[in-house]
């Protein structure tokens, strides 16, 4: 069969470009509206995409009021809430929701995702982030993020208490037998009694077993931990890659570390963020770019620029090239992608600061067959298994996306027409894990 896309949608907000509440058709309240998030997700599970994905950072973003005052990130549901409102509506689209390491408790987590994958009948994934928002430590009782690779140790931890819960449950421990009046057996219920550097916990979970054996897992990030962790643990990994080379590098590395892990590399799918503008022309999309672009307001660059590199960037020379940065112990990922952006196109720090409010991803702008061709590139050329879709704006930004480019990616085999499976590992091609007990 021919290799083909895998295609998630980014949900929260609507979209990650700055400005997307200011498109003249967009509703400003749509992230918080929910006959609007249903619509999209059925208009998405129309277009056979694999999954809706809801990011979620635990706080307001982190910058000056200036630029606040103007992001519609400042209010964002729990995407927790909306999944399993959203598994009601829906039927066949998976449904992928962020839960941090770094702040939340395991065994909620684990309850959590297992209760949607059983209101999903199997359709729960859990995106894996460290949370790169450092306001979030102030909500949490905390002085400060913990350092990065802290970060990452308990992110380690928290996955193996998380899925230990999970498989503390047998497939078939429920017997739910009238006759004998035994509901479960307890001989396929395992406590965990998991004492670690981080967490404490006894178990067993008090919900059964995933549909899916585990939710999705997925894993958010850029550096090297997160790469390792990515390539050991995770079925999708989230990438920042915005350029067709960067993102070879980055399939390469991160296959040959799940490779050394003794995994099978095709067991992990990767996915770079990806904002695409659709045209009937070529000069259509790139019009509809920079009108897009044209509402970002000059408050906002700096801000989200210093967002990108962890550090603070008003303290730059807006009309020198970026200078030499000290390592961050924010998202290094997005460091490193900025700084390569920054030195690759020779861009100031005023030219970089513009982009970088815009949405901070890679771009793909053209005609339905110009954007076709170029996943198609990526597809075969080894840079990515699919794409976590960014739409520029709602509505404009689905219908362009679902009603011009999905149905040029079906007529060449690279996308499906239908789904295969009930379930999102189903879909993606990925196996079921099997209990140890
Ligand atoms: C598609 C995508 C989704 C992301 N979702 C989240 C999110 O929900 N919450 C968050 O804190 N960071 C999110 N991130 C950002 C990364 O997780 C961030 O880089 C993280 O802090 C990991 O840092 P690292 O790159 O240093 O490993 C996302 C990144 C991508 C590409």
């Amino acid at each position: 069969m021919n290799k083909r896309l895998i295609l998630g949608a980014f949900m929260r907000p609507i979209s990650l470009h700055t400005a997307w509440w200011k498109h003249p058709q967009a509703a400003p309240d749509a992230n918080m509206s929910w006959p609007i998030l249903k619509d999209l997700a059925l208009k998405l599970e129309r277009a056979c995409f694999d999954a809706i994905f809801m990011a979620d950072h635990l706080a307001v973003m982190s910058m000056p009021q200036s630029a606040l005052r103007r992001s519609a990130t400042i209010t964002s549901f729990d995407p927790l809430m909306v999944m399993p409102a959203l598994a009601a509506c829906t039927s066949r689209i998976g449904l992928i929701a962020t839960g941090s390491t770094s702040y939340e408790e395991p065994y909620l987590v684990a309850r959590r995702f297992a209760s949607l994958d059983h209101l999903s009948a199997g359709r729960a994934g859990w995106n894996i982030v460290t949370t790169v928002n450092p306001e979030a430590a102030y909500n949490f009782g905390f002085e400060s993020a913990a350092r990065h690779a802290d970060r990452y140790d308990r992110a380690r931890e928290f996955f193996d208490v998380v899925t230990g819960l999970w498989d503390g449950w047998d497939d078939d421990a429920l017997l739910m037998d009238k006759d004998s009046g035994i509901f479960f057996d307890p001989a396929k219920v395992r406590a965990l009694n998991h004492k670690g550097r981080f967490f404490s916990v006894k178990g067993p979970l008090n919900v059964a077993r995933p549909v899916q054996g585990w939710p999705v897992i997925t894993l958010a990030g850029g550096s090297d931990a997160a790469r390792q962790m990515g390539a050991e643990k995770a079925d999708l990994f989230f990438s920042n890659s915005s350029t067709f080379d960067t993102a070879r590098a980055f399939y390469a590395d991160v296959k040959a570390r799940a490779c050394a892990a003794g995994r099978d590399p095709d067991q992990l799918k990767i996915l770079p963020a990806n904002q695409v503008y659709v045209g009937r022309t070529t000069a259509e999309a790139h019009r509809k770019k920079a009108f897009m672009d044209d509402l970002v307001h000059v408050d906002s660059h700096l801000p989200n620029l210093s967002l990108k590199l962890g550090v603070d960037a008003s303290q730059f020379d807006l009309d020198k090239p970026l200078p030499e940065l000290p390592e961050t112990e924010r998202s290094k990922g997005h460091q490193q992608e900025w700084v390569a952006l920054a030195r690759r196109e020779n861009l100031t720090v005023r030219e970089l600061a513009r982009r970088a409010a815009r949405s901070g991803i890679g771009e793909m702008i053209g005609t339905p067959g110009e954007i076709a061709d170029q996943m198609e590139k990526w597809l075969l050329g080894e840079a990515c298994d699919g794409f976590i879709m960014v739409f520029h704006s709602a509505p404009e930004g689905h219908d362009d996306f679902v009603e011009m480019v999905v149905p040029e990616l079906q007529r060449r085999g690279l996308f499906r027409t239908r789904y295969e499976d009930d379930t999102l590992r189903g879909n993606l091609g990925l196996s079921r894990p099997r209990t140890h007990g």
